[in-house]
C-alpha cells in the first residue's frame, strides 16, 4: 500500500496538465507529520517567509483539503479569489504565491472521502499557474491515510521535511511515517525538524539516526506565537522565525 502512491495513476487528462503546471518549480518541500498539531502549518508558512526574505521565488500550497489553515497563518483573506485566466493565478501574500482550497470552500466544512479529496487535489494542481518558482512549500494534513500521502504523490522528486516534537506520542507516530516514506523508492527526505523543543532531544535525534536522515534542528516553544499568527511582519520577529531561519540557512538552498 505504501508504494501505491508512486504507481501510475489511471488515465486522467488532468495529470498531463498537472505536470505542465509544476514544470517551472525547482524544489518541492512537503511539510509532513503523521502526528497532528505539531506545527506543520506554522512551519510551512514561516519557512515560506524565510525563503522569500532570502530573495527566492516561493510558493505555498495548502493541501490540507478538509481542514485548510495556512491562510490563517499567513493572514490571507480568503474572500479575495485569485485572478482567473486560463487557470488560476495564486494570490500573492507578502511576496509568496499562495494557493488553498479555502478560496473555494470559504472555511465551510468539506466532508469528503478519500477519492473525493484526491479529486480536489488534482483539480487544484491542474488549475494553478505557479510559473517559475525556486521553492514550493506544501502544508499537508496529519495522519498516514491516503489524504496525507496523496498530498505528495503528484510531484516529481518531492523532498519531505518531517516535523516531530519531543513527545513520545509524536515520536511513535512519526516513526510510522518515516517507515512509509522509507518504502518509497528514490524518495529523499530532507530531514526532521524538532518543533516545540527548547533544545534538541535525544529521542528525535535517535529517530533521525535510525532512518539515516538528517536531524535539521530544533525550534523552541514560543509562548508569543499565537498572538502574532496572521501578521507576517510580527511573525518575522518570533523565536520560531529565527530558529527556522538558522535551519534553512544550514540545510536548504543552493549554498546552504
Ligand atoms: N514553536 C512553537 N511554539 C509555540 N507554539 C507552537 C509552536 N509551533 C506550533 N505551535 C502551536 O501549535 C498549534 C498547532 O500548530 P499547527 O496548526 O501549525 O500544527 P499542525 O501540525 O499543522 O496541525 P494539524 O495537524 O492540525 O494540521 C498552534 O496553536 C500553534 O500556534
Ligand atoms: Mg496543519
Amino acid at each position: 500500500m505504501s508504494k501505491a502512491i508512486f504507481m501510475p495513476k489511471e488515465k486522467d487528462f488532468r495529470l498531463a496538465v498537472i505536470d505542465r503546471r509544476l514544470a517551472g518549480i525547482n524544489e518541492i518541500y512537503p511539510i509532513m507529520s503523521s502526528k497532528g498539531g505539531v506545527g506543520k502549518t506554522l512551519i510551512s508558512a514561516v519557512l515560506a517567509l524565510i525563503l522569500r526574505d532570502r530573495g527566492y521565488k516561493v510558493g505555498l500550497l495548502d493541501l490540507d483539503i478538509t481542514n485548510p489553515s495556512a491562510h490563517t497563518a499567513l493572514g490571507v483573506s480568503i474572500k479575495e479569489l485569485p485572478e482567473e485566466e486560463k487557470g488560476v493565478k495564486p494570490l500573492i501574500a507578502d511576496g509568496i504565491k499562495f494557493m488553498s482550497v479555502a478560496f473555494y470552500t470559504q472555511d465551510k466544512p468539506l466532508p469528503l472521502r478519500g477519492w473525493e479529496i484526491d479529486n480536489v487535489i488534482r483539480e487544484l494542481l491542474a488549475i494553478t499557474i505557479w510559473g517559475d518558482l525556486d521553492y514550493l512549500i506544501i502544508d499537508t494534513p496529519p495522519g498516514l491515510s491516503d489524504e496525507a500521502l496523496d498530498a505528495i504523490s503528484y510531484f516529481r522528486s518531492p523532498k519531505p521535511l518531517v516535523v516531530a516534537t519531543p513527545s513520545p506520542l509524536a515520536i511513535n507516530s512519526v516513526r510510522r511515517l518515516l517507515q512509509l516514506l522509507n518504502d518509497l523508492n528514490g524518495l529523499k527526505v530532507l530531514g526532521i525538524v524538532e518543533n516545540m523543543a527548547n533544545e534538541p532531544s535525544k529521542r528525535v535525534r535517535e529517530l533521525a539516526e535510525a532512518f539515516s536522515i538528517k536531524y535539521l534542528g530544533n525550534v523552541p516553544l514560543d509562548p508569543t506565537i499565537d498572538e502574532v499568527i496572521g501578521d507576517t511582519s510580527k511573525l518575522r520577529n518570533t523565536l520560531l522565525y529565527v530558529a527556522l531561519k538558522g535551519i534553512a540557512e544550514k540545510n536548504l538552498g543552493p549554498n546552504p
